[in-house]
């Protein structure tokens, strides 16, 4: 059964189907204590305003043990005053389950997942998947679509809708030795021997706000930028303006344009390196299905040319095909095109999160949905074409100190919630214990349910989900393929 309700819905039918559910409150949920007799609760949805209760309505939260009926808690709070603005029991109850509230889960069953900690983790899926108000594939077109028309304040993309490894590093930090996402980035280029040949032209593409493009720069001398043109390539016009002015910033000679990376408007053998951080899982998804697998036809021509590099590239999909599944052309278009415009012996780092085997899976956020890589695939596409390619886990790529403890970003959107409420600023970041008791200073004793989890822990962000892969293009065609190079002191990790 499915008690919640549907996106559209602002609340719940107390049914007495539903009033013989039990109830449970999100776990890790933030309170703010605002006033001696009022507590803020940040609703999933950001257009939700903040639920304000008082010490009945807190009372109603902290009784939804998993124990208790719905009906239970009606006959206790149902009538009773739980909120400053006379919002009843009720309402409540009636409210918080529905998905862009969120703030309690009704349902027979607890809502566990596989993983200790991720045990919401299909309760979120819902929920998310409230937010589009659909779990069926959304089309070929929709992720370019959104990109390119449906972005309306860069500088909040990233603190609301999704926050991206880079983002939540773009501050020195202890996980990173003390460094950011981009200049820890731009050291471990240049200990792979990327800085050897300067490259003249360098390419990043999907550079979302810039700080990487910023971040890389201030990980250089400025003998190492001298005489190299950065160029930024987004499909997100307002993305490219904030992009070439960080990279300036960053001490780049900067130029940017808007366009699509599964087609570069750029000429072939132009570039000599490529920098594409967290950008794949954007790109055009396809939906096949085993029908047009095993005829060798597509129902349009975007799934025939999906359909050609699977049989091209001698794509494994198993034993036995799924009847529908998930293939990233989009990425594969991409990896093709990074052939074509990289010069030989040119190089490319592509960041995201990924899977090795199996099928794509869509991870929903406000507003689009996005697909797992299929690493597995793509290496193979990459080889075909005639890459030397490297691959492994993004924190061993970087040396990530593992057991450094960062603030759940759960309750970082929160406490950002509170924040901007409470007319302070709050960004989203990847705080340790000390810099989040700087940031938040005499507000601190006020917040309540906010944890820290070690970076490595699944639960937080999911981090050694995210993978690497370098490409590079062999000098000539003539000549001996280059490995890319192993250097001494560089602990690869899981980097094969
Ligand atoms: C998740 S953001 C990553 C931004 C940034 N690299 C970071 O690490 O924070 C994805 C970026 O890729 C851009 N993008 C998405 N699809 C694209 C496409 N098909 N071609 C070019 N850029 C694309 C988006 O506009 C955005 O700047």
């Amino acid at each position: 059964m499915k008690p919640v309700a549907s996106p559209a819905q602002d609340s719940l039918e107390l049914t007495d189907e539903v009033l013989a559910l039990h109830a449970w409150r999100m776990p890790d949920m933030v309170l703010y204590q605002h006033a001696y007799e009022e507590w803020w609760l940040a609703p999933l949805e950001d257009a939700v305003p903040l639920v304000k209760v008082n010490r009945a309505g807190l009372n109603l939260l902290n009784a939804m043990n998993g124990k208790v009926t719905v009906g239970a808690l009606l006959e206790k709070f149902g009538p009773r005053v739980c909120g400053p603005n006379g919002e009843t029991g009720r309402q409540c109850l009636e409210r918080w389950p529905v998905p862009k509230f969120s703030l309690c889960y009704f349902g027979a069953e607890p809502p566990t997942g596989d993983r200790g900690d991720a045990r919401w983790h299909l309760l979120l899926l819902k929920i998310r998947e409230g937010w589009q108000g659909t779990s069926e594939f959304e089309g070929e077109t929709h992720l370019s679509d959104f990109h390119a028309h449906e972005i309306g304040s860069p500088e909040g993309h990233f603190e609301t809708i999704e926050t991206t490894v880079s983002h939540l590093f773009r501050e020195p930090s202890e996980a990173m030795a003390g460094l950011t996402y981009g200049r820890l980035l731009a050291k471990q280029l240049k200990k792979l021997g990327w800085w050897d040949r300067k490259p003249r032209v360098l390419l990043e593409v999907g550079g979302g706000l810039g700080y990487v493009a910023r971040d890389l720069g201030g990980g250089l001398s400025p003998e190492e930028r001298q005489g190299v043109r950065y160029v930024f390539v987004d499909i997100t016009r307002p993305f490219v303006k904030s992009q070439l002015a960080m990279g300036r910033e960053g001490g780049w000679a900067a130029a940017g344009l808007q366009a699509n990376a599964e087609q570069l408007p750029l000429r072939d053998a132009s570039i000599d390196l490529i920098v594409d951080n967290e950008n794949l899982a954007d790109m055009t998804p396809v939906k096949l299905t085993r029908r047009e697998v095993e005829s060798d036809k597509g129902a349009s021509p975007l799934h025939q040319e999906a359909l050609d590099w699977i049989r091209h590239a001698k794509l494994s999909l198993g034993a036995e095909v799924p009847e529908e599944f998930i293939f990233n052309l989009g990425p594969v278009r991409f990896v093709a095109e990074l052939w074509r415009v990289l010069k030989p012996g040119g190089r490319a780092i592509l960041v995201e999160f990924g899977i090795e085997e199996g099928f794509s899976a869509p991870v929903k956020l406000p507003g689009h949905t996005e697909y797992e890589v299929q690493y597995s695939h793509l290496r193979q596409v990459a080889r075909l074409l005639g890459f030397q390619e490297k691959f492994g886990a993004l924190p061993h790529f970087l040396n990530m100190r593992p057991d450094t403890r960062v603030l759940c970003t759960g309750a970082a959107y929160a406490i950002r919630r509170f924040c901007e409420a409470a007319g302070r600023s709050f960004a989203i970041r990847a705080y340790t214990e000390s810099e989040f008791r700087h940031a938040l200073g005499d507000m601190l004793p006020k917040l309540s349910g906010h944890h820290f989890h070690d970076i490595s822990d699944p639960a937080w962000f999911g981090l050694w989900d995210f993978k690497v892969l370098l490409l590079e293009k062999p000098a000539a065609a003539s000549q001996p393929k280059p490995q890319i190079k192993d250097v001494k002191g560089f602990r690869w990790g899981g980097m094969r």
